[in-house]
């Protein structure tokens, strides 16, 4: 057989905290590896697979674009990505109905960044304490974790980064120079930490009040994840930017940012080759429309609830404390987690980290009763 893992280890980067583990084949909540075995999915891809790997309705949209049209840039019109363009926008939280698609959740925040400083023709953009918004330079100097950003000073200046969750100190931190205002409603790298009705009641407020934009980013919250189509729509929250990307279309590569009105971009200060492509779009048509009808926001709502309760009311000794919104759950540990996610993976789960100490679970949101009861019984034999 093949030997992958030697494959990757001699031509890939080991920039991943690797599993030992070849994956090869995904339906739904499960995913095998090259020996056959079995195991349920709470990784999802790093939340990507919220309507389960290899989807039916995905395969199938992708298949017949495939044989249709790839690749198509943006100096085209195209039929596949204006219907995608019409549905995002009326799914959009408020008024933010004008999308720039790209590839990726970083790709959606360096959106964001450049049309804030492009609007308001400020510079500063004020960010959360453990907040995460990906790898690239911008999106970099936005993401808080020192581990991440050392090694790469000098990072984009004009970021400042103020505890969440505390209006007061992030009011503090609001100057003239102020283009936005960047956070997550559930910041999920940074813990599952949930943000409160006030605070983002306050934020919204305030960015309004002092002509600052608010951007949300919901690369990993969006798309039904919490139990609303978008995290904004559990606190009636109109960003005047959403950053999307990881469940949008269904596993494929793709990004999205949402925009209200207030955001103007001129001709050619901004662009991509491969956003909006028609395989994407496609798929991103076909999930969307799956997420609807088989009404999946629900799904994640019941399902979360249902397996934190059930977790909750095991009284676990190594849990300290359990956060959630719908089907993004962290598990507080009382020490590191990393030996307990390599645990897991023995018995047949797998599951992601969030930081040092908390345990995060992403399971596709088609995810069945009896996979999350073997959740349950999985955690609860090694928390217990
Ligand atoms: C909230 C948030 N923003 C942005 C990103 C970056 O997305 P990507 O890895 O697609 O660049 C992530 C990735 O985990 C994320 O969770």
């Amino acid at each position: 057989m093949t030997d992958y893992k030697a494959l990757e280890q001699a031509f890939g980067f080991e920039l991943f905290p690797k599993r030992d583990l070849v994956l090869v084949r995904g339906k739904n909540a499960k995913v095998w590896d090259q020996n056959g075995r079995e195991y349920v999915d709470c990784v999802s891809g790093n939340g990507v697979a919220n309507v389960g790997h290899c989807n039916d309705k995905v395969i199938e949209a992708v298949s017949s674009q495939a044989a249709k049209l790839i690749t198509c840039p943006g100096i085209f019109y195209n039929d596949v990505r204006s219907t995608l363009l019409e549905r995002l926008a009326a799914l959009a939280p408020g008024d933010a109905k004008r999308v720039f698609l790209c590839n990726s959740g970083a790709e959606s925040v360096e959106a964001a960044l450049k049309f804030a400083r492009y609007t308001t023709g400020k510079t500063e953009i004020v960010c959360a304490v453990r907040g995460f918004h990906g790898r690239t330079m911008g999106a970099l100097s936005a993401t808080f974790n020192p581990k991440y950003r050392a090694d790469f000073q000098p990072l984009v200046p004009g970021f400042h980064h103020v505890p969440f969750n505390n209006f007061e100190k992030l009011k503090s931190k609001i100057t003239d120079a102020t283009a936005a205002v960047l956070l997550e409603v559930v910041q999920g790298e940074g813990g599952v930490h949930v943000a409160t009705h006030d605070y983002l009641r306050n934020v919204a407020g305030l960015c309004r009040d002092s002509g600052v934009l608010l951007i949300i980013d919901e690369v990993q919250s969006g798309f039904c994840r919490t139990g609303k189509m978008f995290a904004c729509n559990h606190f009636d929250l109109q960003p005047d930017m959403i950053c999307l990307a990881k469940a949008i279309a269904g596993g494929l590569p793709m990004g999205a940012l949402l925009c209200n009105d207030k955001i103007q971009v001129a001709i050619g200060k901004h662009g991509t080759t491969f956003g909006g492509n028609p395989l994407a779009c496609a798929a991103a048509n076909a999930a969307i429309d799956f997420m609807l009808a088989d009404n999946l926001a629900e799904q994640a709502r019941e399902k979360g609830d249902w397996l934190v309760a059930e977790l909750r009311r095991q009284g676990l000794a190594k849990v300290r404390e359990i956060r959630h919104l719908g089907l993004m759950i962290g598990i507080e540990l009382q020490e590191k987690v990393k030996p307990f996610i390599f645990a897991l993976l023995e018995d047949g789960v797998l599951a992601l980290p969030a930081g040092a100490k908390v345990l995060r679970l992403l399971p596709p949101l088609t995810i069945t009763r009896d996979e999350l009861k073997k959740v349950a019984q999985t955690l609860t034999n090694i928390l217990g």
